[in-house]
């Protein structure tokens, strides 16, 4: 009795130091009962509050002074900020991207105006790209925004980027269709590992379970596009650091209505990562030398996790545009004349972060009415989640509330009302 007593509390312990206890925490992110929460290890969450913390800004200079347009001799996105704003920027982009390599990496310091590295010239659309995300794109991103570091992070190449896929080398035998060669595009499973091309670049539907009652063929998804749907989806949890119940009721994942909001959120997120590969990145190609070009010649792509890199919003939900309004939006460019005639409309622009009205025909793209509020202005973060959990459950309260992207399929897919269709450009 003694032995098998002894034996019963010395497997306990056993068991015991191989399971050690790892303190965990749990989030509620959907109603209750249903299952959907967030469960992570303490280390889990310090390691990812760790990847995500933000360097300190540089101190906000002077808003008035000389105008970069007057002073330097080529710039042509930037000219409207004061000089201390532009160095301000100068300085900040290259800790933001080449921290190691300093001002050479997109400029021959002996003649800072030239256009001659293609590093300056794709880093002036990457200004314009950062703008059009934060103006454009507020369906997904809000008021939090992105600056370069959003996909940067100190790295000249940001971390997540991806090039399509060259096609099995099989011929007709033994041909795989892009299937069963694990792959980190859909957290190592065997799915189809083209899903980017397919849902990224171009814009085939997701949408693959039947809507209603399941009448025989009513369903024309294949099996195939079940999986290319699965593989994009093992994409999302991938990037964002969650499981399938951050966006879906697991019961019924195709129920708009039954789905946290977030799950509206990601959906403008498809959205905005095919117009950024369309429309920004491809056509940055010619710009790059072949090194930097994709094994079929195609240019770096993005997709959620080139922002995301792990955490459910970039950077935990970090507001960086706050201290660098010089990214939120483009602005109209100051006509600078070569008479030293003065100018009284030039004279009073400081006060509001170096704005100007603009002289004569703005650029139409450039300046929609009402965007000349000033950019700190921008509305206080009222209600940021804490760092370390998961999205307060409050926004989940009402998933009825939640507008529903149309669920009838015609391709392109209506967009759902509360989206200002961006402009592509
Ligand atoms: C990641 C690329 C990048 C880095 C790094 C960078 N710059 Fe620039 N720089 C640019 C771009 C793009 C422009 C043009 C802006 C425009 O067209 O409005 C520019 C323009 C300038 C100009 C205006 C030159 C002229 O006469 O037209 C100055 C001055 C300048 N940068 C200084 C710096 C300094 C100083 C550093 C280092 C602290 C730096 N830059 C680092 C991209 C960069
Ligand atoms: C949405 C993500 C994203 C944002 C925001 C972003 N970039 Fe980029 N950037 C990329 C991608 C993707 C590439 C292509 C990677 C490559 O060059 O191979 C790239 C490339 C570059 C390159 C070329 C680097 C090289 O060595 O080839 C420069 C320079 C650059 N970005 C500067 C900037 C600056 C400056 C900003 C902010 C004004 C910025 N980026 C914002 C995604 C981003
Ligand atoms: C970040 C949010 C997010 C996560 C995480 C996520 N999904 Fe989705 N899912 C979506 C969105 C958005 C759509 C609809 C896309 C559209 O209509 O364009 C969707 C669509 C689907 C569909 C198709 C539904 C239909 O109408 O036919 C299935 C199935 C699905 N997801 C399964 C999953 C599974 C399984 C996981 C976990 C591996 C997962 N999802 C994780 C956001 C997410
Ligand atoms: C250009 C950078 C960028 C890209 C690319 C991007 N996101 Fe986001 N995403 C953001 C930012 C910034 C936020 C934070 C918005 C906020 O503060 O509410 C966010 C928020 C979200 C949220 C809401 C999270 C929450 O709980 O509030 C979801 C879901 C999401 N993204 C999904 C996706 C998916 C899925 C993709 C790929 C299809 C994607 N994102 C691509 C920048 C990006």
């Amino acid at each position: 009795m003694k032995k098998i007593a002894i034996a019963f509390v010395s497997t306990w312990l056993l068991i015991g130091a191989v399971y050690a206890y790892e303190p965990t925490e749990t989030s509620q992110i959907g109603a209750d009962g249903v299952a959907m929460q967030v469960t992570q290890t303490e280390d889990e969450l310090a390691a990812r509050v760790e990847a995500n913390t933000v360097p300190p800004a540089i101190p906000m200079p002077q808003s008035s002074g000389v105008l970069a347009a007057e002073e330097y001799e080529n710039v042509q996105v930037l000219g409207h900020l004061n000089t201390a704003q532009f160095t301000r920027l100068m300085t900040s982009i290259t800790l933001w991207v080449a921290p190691e390599q300093g001002c050479a990496y997109c400029h021959n310091t002996n003649n800072l105006a030239s256009d001659e590295l293609y590093t300056k010239r794709v880093a002036r659309r990457m200004i314009q790209m950062t703008w059009h995300i934060n103006e454009n794109w507020q369906s997904h991103v809000q008021e939090t925004g992105v600056t370069c570091y959003t996909c940067h992070r100190g790295n000249n190449v940001p971390q997540h980027i991806w090039f399509e896929t060259p096609p099995d080398d099989h011929g007709m035998v033994g041909w795989r269709g892009s299937q069963n060669a694990p792959n980190d595009r859909t957290g190592i499973s065997s799915l189809p590992n083209d899903v980017f091309e397919v849902f990224l670049e171009e814009d085939a539907s997701i949408r693959v379970q039947s809507a209603g009652e399941a009448f025989p063929n009513e369903n024309r998804a294949s099996i195939k596009q079940a999986e290319w749907t699965y593989g994009l989806m093992m994409h999302f949890s991938e990037s964002l650091g969650v499981n399938c119940t951050a966006c879906h009721n697991s019961r019924s994942w195709n129920d708009w209505s039954q789905s946290p909001a977030r799950r509206g959120t990601a959906w403008h997120g498809i959205r905005m990562a095919r117009n950024l590969n369309n429309h920004w990145l491809t056509p940055l190609r010619d710009q790059f030398p072949p090194n930097r070009l994709g094994e079929l010649g195609d240019a770096p792509k993005a997709n959620c996790a080139t922002c995301h890199q792990g955490a459910y919003r970039p950077l935990l939900g970090h507001r960086m545009l706050e201290d660098f309004p010089s990214l939120v939006r483009a602005m109209p460019q100051p006509e600078i004349e070569p008479e030293p005639e003065p100018e009284p409309e030039l004279e009073g622009e400081g006060e509001a972060g170096g704005q100007l009205e603009p002289e004569g025909e703005a650029p139409a793209a450039e300046a929609p009415e009402g965007t000349n509020a000033a950019p700190t202005a921008m509305a206080a973060p009222a209600a940021m989640a804490a760092p370390t959990g998961m999205a307060a459950p409050a926004a989940m309260a009402a998933p009825a509330a939640m507008a529903a992207p149309a669920v009838a399929e015609p391709t392109p897919m209506a967009a759902p009302a509360a989206m200002a269709a961006p402009a592509p450009n």
